[in-house]
């Protein structure tokens, strides 16, 4: 069931995107060769709460944080820890919140120090191909549009697709219908229409497309261990444009030109 938000609904998921984005500026003045990853879920879950939101990935389903962290080949899912980042790895955050009855979501793959050049690129292409997602939602595609061109972009330059996991809609809940795979063919799966809130999350790899889910239920890897990068917004569609409601202009303010 897809749910289509009202444009007070869509206000209200504004504004908790927003406060998600602002938390991410937060955890981005912590992120260096040093921190571990378990005080970057500490500075996120106060500053939540500190305005107000609820951390939701805090419990949902049993996971046990705040934050997804994600070092170089964890793929998404992974727990915060007593590890402490090191010079040339990549982390990506990936976190919700509800503020006023309604989710944001939001990844963001930061480089440590200094990264591979490689790596680096996984990492730009990742990122421009969830803008190239995101072109591709509007009023009138459909979800297998969104899914070709996150594809096309990232397989044209060497990288994988992971096809397990997917961007999906958001809402009351954080995981509404449709499912947003980063794979597929043109014109397929449901129209996408006015008022529909989604999350675009491509999942890139360097290396193979294979992963492999740890004993514990949550934790994802590279089957080869070579890094992994994911990049995310929450979008809001309406008749005459798509608005990305999640921005990493707090994260680029941080920064500087370590942004990519
Ligand atoms: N963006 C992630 C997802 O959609 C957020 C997961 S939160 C968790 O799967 F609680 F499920 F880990
Ligand atoms: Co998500």
């Amino acid at each position: 069931m897809i749910y289509l938000k009202t444009p007070e609904e869509i206000e209200k998921m504004k504004t908790a995107c927003q406060l998600l984005s602002k938390t991410f500026g937060e955890i981005a003045k912590w992120v260096e060769p040093g921190v571990t990853t378990n005080k970057l879920d500490t500075v996120a879950r106060e500053f939540m709460r500190d305005n107000g939101a609820k951390p939701a990935c805090l419990g949902y389903e049993g996971f046990p944080a705040t934050l997804c962290i994600e070092v170089n080949e964890t793929v998404v899912h992974g727990f915060p820890s007593n590890y402490g980042l090191r010079d040339g790895d990549i982390v990506g955050i990936d976190t919700v919140l509800e503020l006023d009855g309604f989710n944001a979501d939001m990844c963001y793959t930061f480089p440590v120090g200094n990264v591979n050049p490689d790596v680096m690129s996984l990492c730009i292409t990742t990122k421009e191909s969830l803008y190239k997602g995101i072109e591709a939602c509007k009023v009138g595609n459909r979800i297998g549009d969104i899914a070709n061109a996150v594809q096309t972009y990232c397989e044209k330059r060497g990288y994988t697709v992971v096809r397990e996991m997917c961007g999906h809609g958001i809402g009351k809940s954080m995981h509404e219908d449709p499912e947003i795979p980063n794979y597929g063919r043109r014109g397929t799966g449901p129209l996408i229409k006015n008022g529909m809130c989604l999350c675009i999350e491509p999942m890139i790899n360097l290396g193979s497309r294979n992963i492999v889910i740890e004993r514990d239920g949550w934790q994802c890897r590279t089957k080869d261990r070579k890094p992994s990068a994911h990049y995310e917004h929450t979008v809001a569609i309406l008749n005459d444009e798509t608005q990305i409601l999640t921005t990493f202009d707090y994260i680029q303010e941080v920064l500087g030109d370590r942004f990519i």
